[in-house]
């Protein structure tokens, strides 16, 4: 399987709990440093995982990636489009780069290595993807995150319509939809208080997120388990949406 951006965060949740279970994981980042420091973290504990480092936003890096996972394994069974960055701005004076590169990073990315490993898990008769879309992308407008929410909802549709499309080939494709999760992505949130007041207070469990919470979701998603399940963008955020 690939896990895309598991350098840190919910990524790096993600790789430890497929891995634990016995997947062997390849490990994406776009900072190679990262990747290799997840790769020693999980070889250490005694997982199979290898590092695959590399900018999934571009097409050729996406296309060396898929080539090695070829090469070493010759299927792939799981691909968890995870990578994502959240710039804050106000429309009013967003950059045209930082908006480009949102979409690139949340979306286009993720469009890429569907593509690859759709080719792949359409040849194998089997197949799960998974999106890590956001509660931003579905229900819940944040603040300052225009390009983000955009970015998000794009993957809560593309999930979508890949799923419509796959479903002939035995691929199943799920989004996940976290609320606030403790990683280095919302740090800075975290550390103003009367905006987590603010999120406590709205969050029906009280508390906020954490990275295993999401991945245990993604492990039931990718298992025979929810062999009957695809199209679905799932909420993992303590009850704050509902719908
Ligand atoms: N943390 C949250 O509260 C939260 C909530 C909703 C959704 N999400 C989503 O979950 C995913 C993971 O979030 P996180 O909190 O673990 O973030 P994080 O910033 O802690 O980790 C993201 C990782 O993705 C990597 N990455 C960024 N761009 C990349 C690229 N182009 N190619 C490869 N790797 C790249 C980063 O280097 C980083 O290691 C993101 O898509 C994020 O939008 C997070």
């Amino acid at each position: 399987m690939l896990v895309t951006g598991a350098g840190r965060g919910i990524g790096l949740a993600i790789a430890r709990d497929f891995a634990r279970f016995g997947a062997f994981v390849y490990l994406n980042d776009v900072d190679a440093q990262r990747a290799e420091r997840s790769r020693i973290l999980l070889e250490e504990s005694g997982y199979k995982v290898a590092s695959a480092p590399g900018d999934v936003a571009d097409p050729e890096q996406v296309a060396q990636i898929f080539d090695a996972i070829d090469r070493r394994h010759g299927r792939i069974d799981v691909l968890i489009n995870n990578a994502g960055i959240e710039p804050v701005s106000s429309i009013l004076d967003h950059s045209f780069e930082d908006w480009q590169r949102t979409i690139n990073t949340n979306l286009t990315a993720a469009f890429l290595c569907t593509q690859q490993a759709g080719r792949r898990m359409r040849a194998q008769k089997k197949g799960s993807i998974i999106n890590i879309a956001s509660i931003a992308g579905k229900s819940q407008p944040l603040y300052l995150r225009s390009a983000y929410a955009a970015s998000k909802a794009g993957l809560v549709g593309f999930t979508k319509e890949a799923a419509r499309e796959f479903a002939a080939y035995g691929i199943r494709v799920n989004a996940v939809c976290p609320g606030v999760i403790i990683t280095p992505m919302t740090e800075h949130l975290r550390n103003t208080p009367d905006q987590m007041a603010r999120w406590r207070q709205e969050i029906p469990l009280k508390r906020l997120g954490r990275p295993e919470e999401v991945s245990s979701l993604c492990l039931w998603l990718a298992s025979d388990a929810a062999s009957y399940v695809t199209g679905v963008a799932w909420h993992v955020d303590g009850g704050k949406n509902m719908a």
